[in-house]
């Protein structure tokens, strides 16, 4: 494999910052918050592997682990990504049902990746930035994008602004997923699987019951690559019983 001379001085600059971090950062930070995030980055296998391997954050390997083991995405599917930027899903999304079309034997799929932020462009995805998913209209133009074409996979690794309050950011979190699956059930075909974050919270069991209604397998996942020491789960439902219109 070909490595880009910029990912090289990019490794060799983080080994570099590794060897003095964290000791000698200690005395020329006041934050330690900030002293605390660096040294993470510095020594998370995770950062410099996307880095390596062109991903736009670590996040990738969230969602590469989990369709490595439960085989959600295939050339061919039309997959919604929500809360998608930087892009890093999106990223393995387009690779995986080859909506690049790079994979000329392989059928084409199609990939919608949609974020309230700016999403730089991703080729073999189109991008909804600046388009807050909750709002109704969003989700018509979502709708109307596919055009009477139902989802094979929806994804969603969306959550708000942290607000320092666990119980407030538990209950934003678990507002978004029920948006998301309200969304799902509307616009997913039969046997369609959809993934989403959250933190673990006392309503996690509800939420797994209520997506349980929907989706013949359920389960709650938590990847390798998410932090031992987040709060952060992802419930995954897959075989998506239908409507009766599907
Ligand atoms: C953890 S990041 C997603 C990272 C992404 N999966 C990746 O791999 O690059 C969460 C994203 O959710 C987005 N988000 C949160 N609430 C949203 C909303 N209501 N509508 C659209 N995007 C939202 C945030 O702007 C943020 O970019």
């Amino acid at each position: 494999m070909l490595v880009k001379p910029s990912i090289r001085q990019f490794s060799s600059c983080l080994q570099i910052m590794r060897r003095i971090a964290p000791d000698e950062l200690k005395s020329k930070t006041k934050s330690t918050s900030s002293q605390h995030w660096l040294s993470r980055q510095l020594s998370d296998p995770y950062v410099e592997k996307a880095k390596l391997m062109n991903y736009r954050c670590r996040s990738a390997f969230k969602l590469i682990e989990i369709d490595d083991k439960f085989k959600i995405l295939h050339p061919g599917h039309t997959v919604v990504d929500c809360g998608a930027s930087p892009g890093s899903w999106t990223q393995v999304a387009v690779k995986r049902v080859n909506s690049d079309g790079m994979k000329t034997d392989l059928c084409k799929g199609t990939v919608l990746a949609i974020d309230r932020q700016q999403i730089y462009p991703i080729e073999g995805a189109t991008i909804f930035g600046n388009m807050d998913f909750t709002a109704l209209e969003s989700q018509k133009k979502i709708v109307g994008f596919l055009n009477g074409k139902k989802a094979d996979v929806i994804v969603s690794d969306m959550a708000s602004n942290a607000t320092g309050v666990r119980s407030l950011d538990n209950e934003n979190i678990i507002k978004l997923c029920y948006i998301v699956l309200r969304f799902a059930v509307q616009t997913s075909k039969k046997d369609a699987s959809l993934l989403m974050k959250l933190w673990q919270c006392g309503e996690t069991k509800q939420l797994e019951n209520d997506i349980a209604r929907f989706y013949n397998n359920v389960k709650i996942v938590k990847p390798n690559s998410s932090r031992s020491d987040s709060t952060e789960i992802f419930l995954l439902g897959r075989n998506f019983k239908g409507l009766k219109n599907n």
